[in-house]
Protein backbone atom coordinates (compact mmCIF):
# COMPACT_ATOMS: atom_id res chain seq x y z
CA UNK A 1 0.00 0.00 0.00
CA UNK A 2 2.77 2.70 0.91
CA UNK A 3 4.35 2.14 -2.85
CA UNK A 4 0.92 2.75 -3.87
CA UNK A 5 0.15 5.79 -2.14
CA UNK A 6 3.43 7.19 -3.17
CA UNK A 7 2.59 6.78 -6.78
CA UNK A 8 -0.69 8.51 -5.94
CA UNK A 9 0.83 10.92 -4.83
CA UNK A 10 3.03 12.09 -7.56
CA UNK A 11 -0.19 11.69 -9.97
CA UNK A 12 -2.29 13.80 -7.70
CA UNK A 13 0.54 16.64 -6.94
CA UNK A 14 0.82 16.82 -11.10
CA UNK A 15 -3.14 17.22 -11.41
CA UNK A 16 -3.68 19.45 -8.88
CA UNK A 17 -1.93 23.25 -9.18
CA UNK A 18 -5.05 25.25 -7.75
CA UNK A 19 -4.90 26.78 -5.06
CA UNK A 20 -7.58 25.85 -2.37
CA UNK A 21 -7.72 22.32 -3.77
CA UNK A 22 -3.70 21.55 -3.99
CA UNK A 23 -2.33 19.20 -2.47
CA UNK A 24 -2.20 19.93 1.20
CA UNK A 25 -6.16 19.95 0.96
CA UNK A 26 -5.98 16.38 0.04
CA UNK A 27 -3.60 15.39 2.80
CA UNK A 28 -5.60 17.41 5.69
CA UNK A 29 -8.55 15.44 4.12
CA UNK A 30 -6.75 12.28 4.42
CA UNK A 31 -5.48 13.10 8.09
CA UNK A 32 -9.07 14.13 8.63
CA UNK A 33 -10.22 10.60 7.21
CA UNK A 34 -8.00 8.38 9.86
CA UNK A 35 -9.50 11.00 12.48
CA UNK A 36 -13.17 10.36 12.12
CA UNK A 37 -12.39 6.84 11.32
CA UNK A 38 -11.31 6.09 14.55
CA UNK A 39 -15.21 6.17 15.26
CA UNK A 40 -16.19 4.21 12.59
CA UNK A 41 -14.93 0.41 13.03
CA UNK A 42 -15.19 -1.53 10.08
CA UNK A 43 -14.22 0.51 7.38
CA UNK A 44 -11.85 -0.31 4.39
CA UNK A 45 -9.18 1.43 4.95
CA UNK A 46 -7.39 0.44 1.78
CA UNK A 47 -10.56 1.84 -0.45
CA UNK A 48 -10.55 4.95 2.52
CA UNK A 49 -6.87 6.35 1.93
CA UNK A 50 -6.84 5.88 -1.57
CA UNK A 51 -10.30 7.84 -2.13
CA UNK A 52 -8.86 10.42 -0.27
CA UNK A 53 -6.11 10.83 -1.92
CA UNK A 54 -7.97 10.94 -5.35
CA UNK A 55 -10.71 12.59 -4.62
CA UNK A 56 -10.40 16.03 -6.57
CA UNK A 57 -7.81 14.95 -8.84
CA UNK A 58 -10.44 16.49 -11.45
CA UNK A 59 -10.80 19.64 -9.94
CA UNK A 60 -8.43 21.54 -12.18
CA UNK A 61 -10.10 19.99 -15.03
CA UNK A 62 -13.65 21.22 -13.80
CA UNK A 63 -12.17 24.57 -12.78
CA UNK A 64 -10.87 25.14 -16.33
CA UNK A 65 -13.98 24.07 -18.36
CA UNK A 66 -15.38 27.00 -19.36
CA UNK A 67 -18.52 25.39 -20.46
CA UNK A 68 -19.44 24.51 -17.13
CA UNK A 69 -20.26 20.92 -18.01
CA UNK A 70 -17.54 19.16 -16.53
CA UNK A 71 -18.20 17.42 -12.55
CA UNK A 72 -15.16 16.84 -11.16
CA UNK A 73 -16.15 14.33 -8.70
CA UNK A 74 -18.03 12.30 -11.83
CA UNK A 75 -15.12 12.36 -14.00
CA UNK A 76 -12.59 12.03 -11.02
CA UNK A 77 -14.35 8.71 -9.81
CA UNK A 78 -13.68 8.16 -13.95
CA UNK A 79 -9.76 9.28 -13.64
CA UNK A 80 -9.26 7.35 -10.31
CA UNK A 81 -10.57 3.84 -11.60
CA UNK A 82 -8.56 4.10 -14.26
CA UNK A 83 -5.29 5.28 -12.34
CA UNK A 84 -5.91 2.36 -10.21
CA UNK A 85 -5.89 -0.14 -12.64
CA UNK A 86 -2.92 0.76 -14.36
CA UNK A 87 -0.87 0.51 -10.99
CA UNK A 88 -1.93 -2.95 -9.57
CA UNK A 89 -4.63 -1.59 -7.03
CA UNK A 90 -7.13 -4.81 -6.15
CA UNK A 91 -9.67 -5.14 -8.95
CA UNK A 92 -12.31 -5.97 -6.55
CA UNK A 93 -11.69 -2.24 -4.11
CA UNK A 94 -11.38 0.09 -7.28
CA UNK A 95 -15.35 0.32 -7.68
CA UNK A 96 -15.60 1.37 -3.74
CA UNK A 97 -13.30 3.65 -4.75
CA UNK A 98 -14.78 5.56 -7.24
CA UNK A 99 -18.09 5.48 -5.42
CA UNK A 100 -16.39 7.38 -2.88
CA UNK A 101 -14.89 10.11 -4.64
CA UNK A 102 -18.44 10.00 -7.02
CA UNK A 103 -19.95 11.22 -3.83
CA UNK A 104 -17.88 13.20 -2.22
CA UNK A 105 -19.22 16.56 -3.24
CA UNK A 106 -21.70 18.47 -2.03
CA UNK A 107 -23.80 19.45 -4.50
CA UNK A 108 -24.29 16.01 -5.76
CA UNK A 109 -27.89 13.58 -7.04
CA UNK A 110 -25.44 11.03 -6.24
CA UNK A 111 -25.15 10.77 -1.69
CA UNK A 112 -22.43 8.77 -0.15
CA UNK A 113 -23.90 5.25 -0.07
CA UNK A 114 -20.79 3.41 2.21
CA UNK A 115 -19.23 3.83 5.15
CA UNK A 116 -15.98 5.03 3.89
CA UNK A 117 -18.20 7.68 1.27
CA UNK A 118 -19.65 8.75 4.29
CA UNK A 119 -16.46 9.17 6.30
CA UNK A 120 -14.56 11.51 3.04
CA UNK A 121 -17.34 13.59 2.87
CA UNK A 122 -17.33 14.32 6.27
CA UNK A 123 -13.70 15.10 6.39
CA UNK A 124 -13.74 16.70 2.77
CA UNK A 125 -16.12 19.12 4.10
CA UNK A 126 -14.40 19.52 7.56
CA UNK A 127 -11.68 21.19 6.07
CA UNK A 128 -14.27 24.06 4.30
CA UNK A 129 -14.54 25.36 7.95
CA UNK A 130 -12.80 26.88 10.74
CA UNK A 131 -9.61 28.45 10.50
CA UNK A 132 -7.96 26.82 7.29
CA UNK A 133 -11.95 26.90 5.91
CA UNK A 134 -11.67 31.33 6.06
CA UNK A 135 -7.98 30.73 5.12
CA UNK A 136 -9.10 28.87 1.98
CA UNK A 137 -11.94 30.72 1.42
CA UNK A 138 -10.22 34.08 0.74
CA UNK A 139 -7.65 31.93 -1.39
CA UNK A 140 -9.99 31.73 -3.81
CA UNK A 141 -11.37 34.57 -3.09
CA UNK A 142 -8.23 36.34 -4.84
CA UNK A 143 -8.45 33.97 -7.38
CA UNK A 144 -11.89 34.86 -8.86
CA UNK A 145 -11.74 38.13 -7.77
CA UNK A 146 -14.23 37.87 -5.50
CA UNK A 147 -15.38 40.85 -2.78
CA UNK A 148 -13.64 40.93 0.85
CA UNK A 149 -17.00 41.16 2.02
CA UNK A 150 -20.34 41.50 -0.04
CA UNK A 151 -23.00 43.18 2.44
CA UNK A 152 -26.18 42.21 0.51
CA UNK A 153 -29.41 40.94 1.49
CA UNK A 154 -29.68 36.94 1.32
CA UNK A 155 -32.91 36.68 -0.44
CA UNK A 156 -31.56 39.50 -3.15
CA UNK A 157 -28.30 37.72 -3.93
CA UNK A 158 -30.54 34.40 -4.41
CA UNK A 159 -32.65 35.75 -6.05
CA UNK A 160 -30.11 37.09 -8.60
CA UNK A 161 -27.16 35.51 -8.72
CA UNK A 162 -28.02 31.87 -8.17
CA UNK A 163 -28.94 29.62 -10.70
CA UNK A 164 -32.85 29.06 -10.36
CA UNK A 165 -32.87 31.63 -7.82
CA UNK A 166 -32.55 29.06 -5.27
CA UNK A 167 -29.91 28.44 -2.00
CA UNK A 168 -28.55 25.55 -3.92
CA UNK A 169 -28.16 26.89 -7.38
CA UNK A 170 -24.36 27.86 -9.05
CA UNK A 171 -22.80 31.10 -8.66
CA UNK A 172 -23.38 33.49 -11.95
CA UNK A 173 -21.01 35.80 -11.64
CA UNK A 174 -18.43 35.18 -9.23
CA UNK A 175 -17.20 38.84 -8.79
CA UNK A 176 -20.38 39.54 -6.76
CA UNK A 177 -19.55 36.25 -4.41
CA UNK A 178 -17.93 36.66 -1.01
CA UNK A 179 -16.97 34.08 1.52
CA UNK A 180 -19.37 36.09 4.49
CA UNK A 181 -22.26 35.01 1.49
CA UNK A 182 -20.22 31.19 1.22
CA UNK A 183 -20.84 31.09 4.80
CA UNK A 184 -24.26 31.86 5.07
CA UNK A 185 -25.19 30.07 2.05
CA UNK A 186 -23.48 26.59 2.67
CA UNK A 187 -21.04 26.44 5.18
CA UNK A 188 -23.51 26.72 7.87
CA UNK A 189 -25.62 23.78 6.94
CA UNK A 190 -23.05 21.40 6.66
CA UNK A 191 -23.38 19.55 9.99
CA UNK A 192 -27.16 18.67 9.49
CA UNK A 193 -25.73 17.07 6.14
CA UNK A 194 -22.87 15.07 7.72
CA UNK A 195 -23.05 11.49 8.55
CA UNK A 196 -20.38 11.06 11.22
CA UNK A 197 -21.38 12.64 15.12
CA UNK A 198 -17.67 13.31 15.40
CA UNK A 199 -17.50 15.07 12.26
CA UNK A 200 -20.82 17.34 12.83
CA UNK A 201 -19.38 17.93 16.84
CA UNK A 202 -16.00 19.66 14.67
CA UNK A 203 -18.26 21.07 12.43
CA UNK A 204 -20.58 23.02 15.31
CA UNK A 205 -16.97 24.01 16.64
CA UNK A 206 -15.08 25.26 13.80
CA UNK A 207 -18.69 27.36 12.96
CA UNK A 208 -18.61 29.12 15.75
CA UNK A 209 -15.31 30.58 15.27
CA UNK A 210 -15.81 31.19 11.56
CA UNK A 211 -19.36 33.53 13.30
CA UNK A 212 -17.01 35.57 15.42
CA UNK A 213 -14.53 36.40 12.39
CA UNK A 214 -17.39 37.28 10.30
CA UNK A 215 -19.30 39.16 13.02
CA UNK A 216 -16.10 41.41 13.56
CA UNK A 217 -15.36 41.83 9.89
CA UNK A 218 -18.81 43.38 9.36
CA UNK A 219 -17.92 45.26 12.90
CA UNK A 220 -14.57 46.59 11.08
CA UNK A 221 -15.77 47.29 7.77
CA UNK A 222 -18.66 49.13 9.17
CA UNK A 223 -16.12 51.46 11.44
CA UNK A 224 -17.68 49.87 14.58
CA UNK A 225 -14.18 47.88 15.69
FE1 LIG B 1 -14.01 17.94 -4.38
FE1 LIG C 1 -11.75 18.15 -1.61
Amino acid sequence: MEEIKAKLLRIVEAELACSAHDLEHVKRVCHLCGKLARSCPGLDMEVLETAALLHDIARVKEDHDPSGATDHAKLGAEMAASILAGIGFPGIKIEAVAHCIRSHRYRSDSPPQSGEAKVLFDADKLDVLGAVGLARSYMLAGEYREKLYAPVALEEYIRENLTGGVPGGRVKDITKHAANLEYELKFKMLPARLHTPEARALAEERLEYMNAFFQRLQREIRGED
